[in-house]
């Protein structure tokens, strides 16, 4: 599917591949064999098709947003190398992860080489908007992991105390993909606040599925595996939701296993997380949050990256990988 949705910017796509791996090279020797590590093993890229996405969908796209595509992924990567050590998390990408492979001094410090690469980019792309935004979003992202981690292991976390991590940490950077996309081409703030709406939305649905198949994903396809944020005691939507509508000894069960962040139960709480509806009912946030991306995309005008944006919204919620 993935395939099939990059079709309509191919040739960008790739030139954002070759920017990538251009950009990784370094002096430093643990730099460039760490990053090219964790870039050669690939990942979806959604993100910075997002951004090449969005900048097609309003006109011509420049090397300034093959650029900016490249950037969006180099801060999620250091996103992910960071978060892997904070979530003491073993494979990734379907191999071990930078922090088990290398160690989480590695991890971090080459996180800090992609995060300030990345804004060396930004300073040559020219745009104080943009570079703003991204100082923002990149603060807001930190913020939001840092909201995550005070929020571990508490049971007590709330519906909306969820979404305001998700939205920090994931969904935030979707939406400077393709707000900053269209920043580059000059669009209104109309069509700037669309493109903020759009990425936000299906940033909010990507991470709620995220936080399904981190209980029930197959390891083979997410490249990742499961239990992992009950082993950090992450209170997400399929537990939040199960702990409110179980018996009280299933609600005490789940607040047990997130208070020791133990996921030594975890077959015990994934069952409980489906017979109490807590499985269904992230998806079905997560096809609300889908809904709202497609109703602010019919306000675009016909073109085939408009068509790939709806497939793209489709596979952030039927995605198994
Ligand atoms: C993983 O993102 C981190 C989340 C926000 C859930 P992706 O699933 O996009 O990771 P890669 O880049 O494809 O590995
Ligand atoms: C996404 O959260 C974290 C980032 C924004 C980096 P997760 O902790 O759920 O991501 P995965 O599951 O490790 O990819
Ligand atoms: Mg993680
Ligand atoms: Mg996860």
């Amino acid at each position: 599917m993935i395939n099939e949705i990059r079709a309509s910017v191919e040739a960008e796509f790739a030139k954002v591949n070759a920017l990538i791996v251009d950009q990784l090279h370094s002096d430093v020797d643990m730099v460039e064999n760490v990053g090219q590590y964790i870039v050669d093993a690939g990942g979806k890229r959604l993100r910075p098709l997002l951004a090449l996405l969005a900048a097609a969908s309003v006109g011509e796209v420049t090397e300034k947003h093959i650029k900016f595509a490249a950037i969006i992924e180099f801060i999620h990567t250091a996103t992910l190398l960071h978060d892997d050590v904070v979530d003491i998390s073993t494979l990734r990408r379907g191999r071990p992860t930078v922090n088990s492979e290398f160690g989480n001094a590695p991890s971090v410090l080459v996180g800090d080489f992609l995060y300030t690469r990345a804004f060396q980019l930004m300073v040559q792309l020219d745009d104080m908007r943009v570079l703003k935004l991204m100082a923002d979003v990149t603060n807001l992202i930190a913020e939001g992991e840092v909201m995550q981690l005070v929020r571990a292991g508490d049971p007590d976390t709330t519906r909306e105390q969820y979404f305001d991590v998700i939205t920090r940490k994931t969904a935030i950077l979707f939406a400077a993909a393709c707000e900053g996309a269209v920043m580059l081409s000059g669009e209104s703030d109309e069509t700037l606040q669309r493109m903020h709406d759009i990425g936000l939305n299906l940033g909010i649905a990507f991470q709620l599925i995220d936080d399904v198949l981190d209980y029930e994903g197959d390891p083979e396809a997410t490249g990742k595996n499961v239990g992992d944020d009950l082993n950090e005691g992450k209170p997400t939507l399929p537990l939040i939701h199960a702990m409110s509508h179980g018996t009280c000894d299933e609600a005490a069960l789940i607040a047990d296993a997130l208070r020791t962040k133990s996921a030594d139960r975890l077959s015990e709480i994934v069952a409980l997380a489906e017979s109490s509806g807590g499985i269904r009912e992230t998806r079905n946030a997560a096809v609300e949050h889908c809904e709202r991306v497609t109703s602010a995309l019919a306000e675009l005008s016909s073109s085939p990256a408009k068509v790939s944006l709806e497939k793209l919204a489709e596979f952030s919620i039927s995605r198994e990988s």
